[in-house]
């Protein structure tokens, strides 16, 4: 009898556990826009709220975007998740013929679903070269399989042309936490959470090569080498870790200052004296606005980030981007300054490492990708 309860249990916990993690695969799509596309985030410091401009060089603009369905029946989408926001939002039906931003996208309509349940606040999100505005709507939110229900999510009647037109994404889910969401509104992660639909509040992520994906619930241990690396998240209300130092080879940049890990940005961001040490460090020259190095392969050291007590190294492949200045193939860096002090560790950083971020301790775990 015993015998046979412990095989049920160990059924049933295998059940759960299968149920429990949901894996989406990440798709990717360069974009070889020569023009410049500005996004910027709300993030909050310290009680107070800053505006972030992050510059996405469209050179290097990989997106990675998975699908989500929305309402019952469901409609399909295209999202970013980005880890650096907290709030989702799609494109609306309702939104105007003359936004052809919204109009390149697939939209949203509320009067398909008979899961729909009417919000009408309004909401704003601002965005370094305009913004996305539109009323909040609740809904079922369909994602590998798993069902969310009562998801609080914006329905965006205006999206800022230059930003938004040309993306293959058609919204964006917010990975972040609480405190940077709409007001009395629970985030995805945190509902998810909260729904009990995850054996563990954590997801990872992993951009390396094909199959992409991003995973939650757990791990995918196939996707990495060696040990999961944990650190804590610095500041508890976004996705962040404590760099120690960093370094070129063995000269240093950088001291002790904040990260955030943000799929959402491409390039890695780092605060204004650190930038200025590395060009200095790697002779870097401006040219049409780029900074240019010679690179000659293998001719340049690797950028060291101290984190814990682990070097998580950059090497020239990873931060460098080869593009055409004056028809001429030149070696630009993907890593650009921000006006604060603390790094944007983006997708350039996000391909090396694996990154799990675990709600539940706390921390962050970071892995070299395979
Ligand atoms: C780049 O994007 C801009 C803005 O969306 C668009 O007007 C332009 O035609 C695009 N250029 C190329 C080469 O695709
Ligand atoms: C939505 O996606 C699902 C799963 O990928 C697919 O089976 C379905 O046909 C799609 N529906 C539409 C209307 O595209
Ligand atoms: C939204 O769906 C309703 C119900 O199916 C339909 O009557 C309406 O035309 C749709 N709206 C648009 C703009 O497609
Ligand atoms: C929401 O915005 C619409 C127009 O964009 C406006 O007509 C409406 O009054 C606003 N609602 C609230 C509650 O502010």
């Amino acid at each position: 009898m015993l015998r046979v309860l412990c095989f049920l249990l160990a059924f049933l916990s295998l059940v759960f556990a299968t149920q429990k993690i949901l894996k989406v695969p990440l798709y990717v799509r360069r974009s070889f826009n020569e023009s410049e596309v500005f996004l910027a985030r709300s993030a909050t410091e310290g009680g107070e709220t800053l505006q972030l401009q992050l510059l996405l060089q469209t050179h290097n603009n990989m997106e990675y975007y998975g699908t989500i369905a929305m309402g019952n029946p469901r409609q399909n989408f295209t999202v970013i998740f980005d880890t650096g926001s907290s709030n989702t939002w799609l494109p609306s039906v309702n939104c105007p013929m003359s936004n052809s931003a919204c109009q390149n996208h697939r939209k949203y309509n509320s009067s398909r679903s008979s899961s729909y349940i009417p919000d009408g606040r309004n909401f704003t999100l601002r965005y370094g070269s305009g913004m996305v505005v539109g009323y909040l709507s609740k809904d079922t939110m369909h994602i590998a399989g798993a069902e969310l229900p009562h998801f609080t999510f914006g329905e965006s009647l205006f999206l800022q042309h230059f930003a938004f037109s040309s993306v293959k994404f058609d919204g964006l889910v917010g990975l972040g936490l609480g405190v940077l969401s709409w007001s009395n509104t629970t985030p995805f992660l945190e509902l998810l959470c909260a729904q009990r639909l995850l054996e563990k509040c954590v997801f990872s992520v992993y951009l390396r090569r094909d199959p992409r994906e991003i995973v939650f619930g757990g791990f995918d241990e196939s996707k990495f080498e060696g040990k999961l690396h944990y650190v804590p998240v610095s500041q508890w209300h976004t996705w962040s870790l404590q760099i120690s130092k960093s370094s070129v080879g063995t000269k240093q940049i950088g001291g002790k200052s904040n990260a955030i890990l943000d799929t959402g940005t491409s390039l890695v961001l780092v605060p204004q004296q650190t930038y200025h040490n590395l060009l200095n460090t790697l002779s870097a020259k401006l040219q049409n606005g780029y900074f240019v190095v010679a690179c000659k392969s293998g001719s340049l050291p690797n950028i060291n980030i101290l984190i814990g007590d682990k070097v998580f190294p950059l090497t020239s492949s990873d931060y460098i981007m080869e593009v055409l200045l004056d028809r001429k193939p030149a070696c630009v860096l993907a890593i650009a300054p921000i006006n604060r002090g603390f790094w944007v560790l983006g997708d350039i950083f996000l391909r090396r490492y694996y990154t799990v971020f675990d709600a539940t301790e706390k921390r962050i775990g970071l892995a070299k990708a395979k």
